[in-house]
């Protein structure tokens, strides 16, 4: 039987944990984030490096921006840059969804308006991935 064309809805961003909030803010988002994406079909990884998020959300595009949209107006965080959205002809980077740590030197190339943006970016936060702690 053919098969449609493979797509995937990528959301990938940074932010900036907001002010007067510590490292114990990283397990709940980890738990909810574990028990609602795989049941809405959206894989991806959610790191942190103690004081910044960088997520990537894969899924189909509906699934993948009412996330997006909660996750922007969620208190917790601040700063949202999006580094790359975009539907693509493409497998997904990751079937699973997994949470972890990673080094700050790691972030740090998406900062700025000189940092990595688009596909670049994409490819930065795999090789990212592929290194950090995750643990679930
Ligand atoms: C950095 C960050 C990442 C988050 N990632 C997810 C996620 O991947 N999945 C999820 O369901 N909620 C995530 N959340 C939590 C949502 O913003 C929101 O609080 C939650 O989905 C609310 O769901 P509930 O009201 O049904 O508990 C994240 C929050 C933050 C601050």
């Amino acid at each position: 039987m053919p098969t449609g064309p493979l797509l995937t809805y990528r959301y990938l961003y940074l932010s900036r944990l907001a002010e007067g909030l510590d490292f114990a803010t990283f397990q709940p988002i980890a738990v909810r984030a574990r028990a609602r994406n795989p049941a809405i079909g959206i894989s991806g990884v959610l790191l942190f490096d103690g004081e910044r998020f960088c997520q990537l959300l894969e899924g189909g595009a509906v699934e993948v921006r009412a996330l997006a949209q909660l996750i922007q107006a969620d208190r917790r965080h601040v700063e949202l840059t999006v580094l790359h959205e975009a539907m693509e002809p493409a497998a997904r980077l990751r079937e699973d969804w997994k949470s972890g740590y990673c080094e700050s030197e790691d972030l740090d190339r998406f900062e700025g308006p000189n940092g990595l943006r688009g596909p670049t970016a994409l490819s930065a936060f795999a090789q990212i991935a592929a290194r950090a702690d995750l643990l679930q």
